[in-house]
């Protein structure tokens, strides 16, 4: 946090720039930018998604957030994997985003499911140990990453679990600096890989434990 930014969030670039370009398409999605980079990601980061709802092997009736979903394409597998009885809360601080996870989950919703909401990793408006696992697909290089390791552990049940997965060449730091700063925050049982991916290069891949029991 700084002092000319108080809320401690990272600030919109312009988006006549190209990195502001890229931030409008994919960091923070909006306007016509985040709904073409909504439908990219769509595309490319379905099979990502689904390996984290695997990796986290989720079980019937348990309760997951999901931390920026973008478009949502990983959200079915997420809600179908805890029924009966589960639930899962999607938060991603862009509407442009939540409009379309929204539209593609309409089914999920309406059943109850699945609730979608405004939140980001750092505010994820859960209460304390409500959560049995948090998914986190190709967005932690956007988060105030101290803040967001110490919410989501904090709304973790003990045990519990986060599977975390990002693009390597999007992440902007070495990922075992994420080892670091997730243990920092108090996470234990931190588990890091490199998968090798033919089109879009390695992916960086991680589990990580509630240290509770
Ligand atoms: C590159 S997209 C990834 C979306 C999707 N998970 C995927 O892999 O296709 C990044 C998403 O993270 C969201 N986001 C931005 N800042 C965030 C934060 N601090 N916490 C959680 N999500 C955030 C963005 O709004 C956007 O939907």
């Amino acid at each position: 946090m700084s002092p000319g930014n108080p809320s401690g969030r990272r600030p919109a670039h312009p988006p006549e720039t190209a990195h502001g370009l890229l931030d409008a398409a994919f960091g923070r999605p909006r306007g016509p930018a985040g709904t073409v980079g909504g439908a990219v990601m769509a595309r490319l980061n379905g099979s990502q998604e689904r390996w984290a709802v695997d990796r986290a092997a989720l079980c019937p009736g348990e309760r997951v957030l999901v931390v920026g979903p973008g478009p949502g394409v990983g959200l079915p597998a997420a809600v179908a994997a805890v029924q009966p009885g589960g639930r899962v809360i999607a938060v991603d601080p862009s509407a442009t985003m939540r409009r379309a996870a929204i539209r593609r989950c309409a089914a999920q919703i309406a059943a109850g499911t699945l609730e979608v909401r405004d939140g980001a990793a750092e505010r994820t408006g859960c209460a304390d140990a409500t959560v049995d696992a948090v998914l986190s697909v190709n967005n932690v290089m956007l988060w105030d990453r101290p803040a967001g390791f110490r919410e989501l552990l904090r709304v973790l049940r003990p045990g519990g679990r986060m599977v975390l997965t990002v693009h390597r060449h999007v992440l902007g730091i070495r990922p075992e600096r994420l080892v670091t700063e997730a243990t920092g925050a108090g996470f234990g049982g931190v588990e890091l890989t490199l998968r090798e991916r033919r089109v879009l290069g390695p992916a960086v891949q991680m589990l990580l434990h509630h240290p509770g029991n």
